[in-house]
């Protein structure tokens, strides 16, 4: 029996690894034991997805959050390194991008573990960004790297990974797998529409970029664009705890009512109902594509550049003009998909069955 170690923290974690956590248990050879980091810990950004998505309970928790990035990073380090010392896994397993990833992947190989990384080979270019930095360097220590797309490979081959020694895989997204996969369940359970009385079109939003929340300048001009947007069709934001913090902070009044985090469930209710999507996250860009929803993104690149070039998503950054440009284009515009840009929906079997090959045949 091969022990794998998942190392996962932040939202996005939870949606991409319960689609090869799920993957894995056809592979009775494997073992998988999960780790928490706790960067996320509020109820609604970490259980609920645990709960709704069936993912197995964390093994580890081990509470580290709220720190800055070189302490939070750091002290998941620590920790991450205690488990595997006494786990001794046959290899880590990280996802995306988050100081998670990174201390989990940092501490593997500083032990020689064979380290797997999922949603490898995305870049945005630009180093400001935390999760830049944190993506680069945990490619750059992983022995699997499984990517997402034809965009992440070719990264990767212009950056020479070529010669290193590193297996890189075409996976598909298992975001995508996620999305199919709780679909119909979220037709069934969710009662968001429901209780949040949304029986009128409606733009579902999200803000929680670093680069967009810290800089007030940005963050005002995005709250006073999407009141006047709000003044023409009702704008749903479910509101991460580092926005709601700084909106506090600084009185930012928007005139619509943000809402409360929301589940996975909920969340995928919500993006089959919406008219447009308006985001700065990763996930969300890629889960309107599923959806069949145009996306309006509020940053100035992508990593998923894909969508842009293939015009399901706008760049609009975060001025009033571009944004408002952007939403009267795509606003209403009908949308038709033949590009299956991220895959089959089968991506957590395609990486469970090269874990299977790597740890048992070597
Ligand atoms: C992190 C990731 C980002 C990812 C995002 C998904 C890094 C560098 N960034 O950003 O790539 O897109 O998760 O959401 O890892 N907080 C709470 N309750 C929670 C979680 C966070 O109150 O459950 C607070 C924290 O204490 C902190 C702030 O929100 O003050 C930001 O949290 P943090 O994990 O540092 O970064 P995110 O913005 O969530």
């Amino acid at each position: 029996m091969k022990k794998i170690i998942t190392v996962v923290g932040a939202r996005p974690q939870f949606v991409k690894a319960s689609a090869v956590s799920r993957a894995l248990k056809a592979f009775p050879e494997l073992s998988e034991i999960i780790v928490h980091t706790g960067q996320h810990y509020d109820p609604n950004m970490s259980d609920v997805f645990f709960r709704e998505m069936d993912i197995p309970r964390p093994a580890y928790n081990l509470e580290v959050h709220g720190a800055g990035h070189g302490a939070m990073t750091g002290r998941m380090l620590e920790k991450t390194e205690e488990v595997l010392v006494s786990e001794k896994p046959d290899l880590v397993m990280v996802y995306g991008d988050t100081n998670t990833t990174l201390a989990g992947a940092l501490a593997a190989r500083k032990l020689n573990i064979p380290v797997a990384h999922v949603e490898a080979g995305l870049r945005s270019f630009r180093m400001t960004m935390p999760e830049e930095v944190n993506r680069i360097l945990t490619d750059r220590i992983s022995d699997l790297l499984f990517c997402p797309t034809d965009q992440a490979m070719n990264n990767l081959n212009k950056e020479g990974y070529g010669h290193y020694p590193c297996q890189i895989h075409k996976t598909g997204d298992v975001m995508y797998d996620s999305a199919l996969f709780f679909s119909e369940l979220a037709e069934q359970t969710s009662t968001i529409l429901k209780d949040l009385h949304l029986d009128k079109p409606f733009v579902l939003c999200t803000i929680h970029r670093q680069e967009n929340t810290d800089n007030l300048q940005h963050l005002n001009s995005l709250i006073e664009t999407l009141n006047e947007i709000n003044r023409n069709i009702a704008v749903l934001l479910p509101l991460h705890p580092r926005t709601r913090k700084i909106i506090h902070q600084h009185g930012i009044q928007p005139e619509f009512q943000p809402i409360e985090p929301v589940g996975y469930l909920d969340m995928l209710r919500l993006l089959k109902s919406c008219s447009l999507v308006l985001t700065d996250s990763g996930g969300m860009q890629k889960e309107a594509y599923f959806f069949g929803k145009y996306c309006l993104t509020l940053r100035e690149e992508t990593e998923w550049t894909e969508l842009v070039e293939n015009g399901y998503n706008l760049l609009a950054g975060t001025q009033r003009e571009t944004i408002i440009s952007g939403f009267h284009q795509l606003l209403g515009k009908p949308f038709s998909d033949s590009h299956r840009l991220y895959g089959n929906g089968k991506a957590g079997s395609t990486i469970a069955g090269i874990l299977s090959g790597f740890l048992t045949r070597g």
